[in-house]
């Protein structure tokens, strides 16, 4: 990668910035090459999500996800963007055990992908391998809140910090994530007053998803605010529905089939005119 194409995309230290400006960050999830293209020049980050687990491979949580998924992932989503800043989440069970598995998995995942971060769920033993990570030059974005990996322990993808309990947990995550040097944190179904509060402690951006406009940008998966489910969670809003777009697309195109009207002259090929 050339000095120049570095220095072109947004970097960890512009993000701030954004913060301390009062610009809000625009995020969104992407996982192959052409939505990469497509979201790239509107988007300040792109997250290469676990999420990708449930909504490209079908599984039923993000647990299944493998370091080589988001590789393969990482890499198209890299190619296919130029501007944005990406970041790769590490999944479950390829972090948490020591500082030391944090740094093997999220060097490799950054060599063999050329993205500029990684994302970890931050439990609070997690803060340990944040500052291992950052302090061996790997930025890292914290991920506070509701943290899908945690779906079992938790009973279910629940909004988080609904007792004054688990508020002061969720925040105590917040403050040690930041403490540990991340350079963002996305902020997971809580509510507006938790919110605030977090943006207002920490002195990393805070990326809310399902956690009002008090953060300091906003992230959502792309195919739910595509409409490409017919389920989507209660913060998501729909800016599109390629669900019904796309099923309409296929109906006709079948149609056509059948009805042998495609392909048309005007789609075959034909042998050049002999002079
Ligand atoms: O996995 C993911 O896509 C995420 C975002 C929804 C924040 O963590």
């Amino acid at each position: 990668m050339s000095k120049q194409s570095v220095s072109q995309r947004v970097t960890a230290p512009s993000l701030r910035m954004r913060k301390q400006r009062g610009e809000k960050i625009v995020c969104l999830t992407a996982y192959t090459a052409p939505m990469a293209q497509i979201l790239d020049r509107h988007c300040d980050l792109l997250l290469v999500g676990d999420s990708l687990g449930m909504v490209v491979h079908g599984l039923p949580t993000t647990l299944g996800v493998t370091v080589e998924m988001m590789i393969l992932h990482g890499q198209a989503v890299v190619r296919g963007s130029s501007h944005a800043f990406v970041a790769i989440d590490l999944p479950f069970g390829s972090y948490e055990r020591s500082c030391e598995q944090a740094f093997d998995t999220a060097s490799r995942i950054l060599c063999e992908t050329g993205a500029q971060a990684i994302k970890v769920e931050a439990a609070s033993g997690v803060a340990d391998s944040i500052a291992f990570l950052t302090g061996r030059g790997i930025p890292v974005i914290g991920h506070v809140g509701l943290r899908p990996q945690a779906v079992h322990l938790d009973g279910g993808f629940k909004a988080r910090g609904r007792s004054k309990e688990e508020c002061a947990r969720v925040l105590e995550e917040a403050r040690a994530t930041d403490a540990a040097g991340a350079i963002a944190m996305v902020v997971e179904g809580v509510t507006p007053e938790l919110a605030a509060e977090i943006t207002q402690s920490v002195s990393c951006p805070t990326i809310g998803i399902g956690a009002s406009a008090a953060c300091d940008g906003q992230i959502l998966v792309a195919e739910d605010m595509l409409g490409m489910f017919d389920w989507t969670p209660k913060f998501v809003r729909r800016y599109a529905n390629l669900r019904s777009t796309v099923s309409d697309a296929i109906e006709t195109f079948a149609q056509d089939v059948r009805s042998a009207t495609f392909p048309a002259e005007a789609e075959e090929y034909r042998l050049a005119a002999r002079k």
